[in-house]
């Protein structure tokens, strides 16, 4: 039996619908929120990136700056315009995008941001928050994926878990917030031996390797849940997710699409941690 679409399109624009509502009573109360995106060098990936950011916030009522830095740019002058965005007031959600240029270290600049500015949740004050399970803001693109879970109640805690990647943005935070669900979390990654059966025992897959199509149907066991959290472009120009989609959606429970699955939902969340952190400062939360 074929998988059951998980439609992140779909889900992160009601998402988007109900935060529309909310910025409009904020707006009735003076209150405006507003994200700061910090694009370095031209990678057009994170030109598209950041331009779909911008276009989302402002489809909901959020306002968006930009601040572009050349790819030749030091680490002083994009630490000197997050300072500038952390004592700005109009400011609720500073977005550094990634990957950064060689020479610039990202630990140093996302150690930089306010936390309470992090809407990435990757500051170490947040990192280290979400181990205890109470930080101000949760990685956007794995607090979409649960979301996800969550929209289609699909069930969490008791289940097996296996989660392919380890990175900061991803795989880490996205195991943390599986294990405050009560799931049994297995953690994959490349060097990971037995990767295969270790999926295959899992009732939810989540798969942020960067690798296109490497979650292949025999890895999966019949009904599970399987998040593709991955976007390669093929030597065709076409896009794939880590999975490879057609054999696996016939095996896989429920599945999410690449594109329209995650990719949507990080967007969603971003204006959702931006929204709240505007609440928070106005000491609505
Ligand atoms: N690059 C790829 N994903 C992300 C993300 O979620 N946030 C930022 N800042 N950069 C990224």
């Amino acid at each position: 039996m074929a998988a059951q679409l998980i439609d992140g399109k779909l889900v992160a624009k009601t998402v988007r619908t109900a935060l529309t509502a909310e910025v409009m009573q904020l707006k009735a109360r003076g209150i405006v929120p507003g994200l700061a995106a910090v694009l370095v060098g031209e990678n057009p990936a994170s030109v598209i990136y950041v331009r779909n950011k911008r276009k989302a916030c402002a489809e909901v009522g959020i306002v968006s700056t930009q601040r572009d830095l050349p790819a030749t740019a030091s680490q002083m002058e994009l630490l000197n315009v997050i300072g500038e965005l952390n004592d700005d007031p109009r400011i609720n959600g500073i977005l550094v995008q990634l990957p950064l240029p060689k020479g610039i270290n990202p630990d140093a600049i996302t150690d930089a941001i306010s936390p309470a500015k992090d809407v990435d949740g990757l500051h170490p004050y947040n990192t280290g928050r979400l181990t205890r399970g109470d930080s101000l803001f949760v990685p956007c693109t794995p607090l979409g994926c649960m979301e996800l879970l969550d929209h289609y109640k699909l069930p969490i805690e008791g289940r097996r878990a296996a989660i392919i990647g380890r990175s900061n943005l991803v795989g880490k935070p996205a195991a943390l917030l599986l294990m405050h669900r009560h799931a049994t979390i297995t953690v994959c990654h490349s060097r990971t031996q037995g990767i295969d059966a270790i999926c295959r025992e899992a009732d939810i897959i989540v798969v942020a390797m960067g690798k296109a199509k490497f979650l292949t149907a025999n890895m999966v066991k019949p009904g599970a849940v399987v998040i593709d959290v991955g976007i390669n472009r093929l030597p065709d120009g076409s896009l794939a997710g880590d999975v490879d989609y057609g054999p696996v959606a016939e095996r896989a429970g429920w599945i999410t699409p690449v594109p329209g699955g995650v990719g949507p939902m990080t967007i969603a969340m971003l204006l959702s941690n931006t929204v709240v952190s505007a609440k928070r400062a106005h000491g609505l939360l």
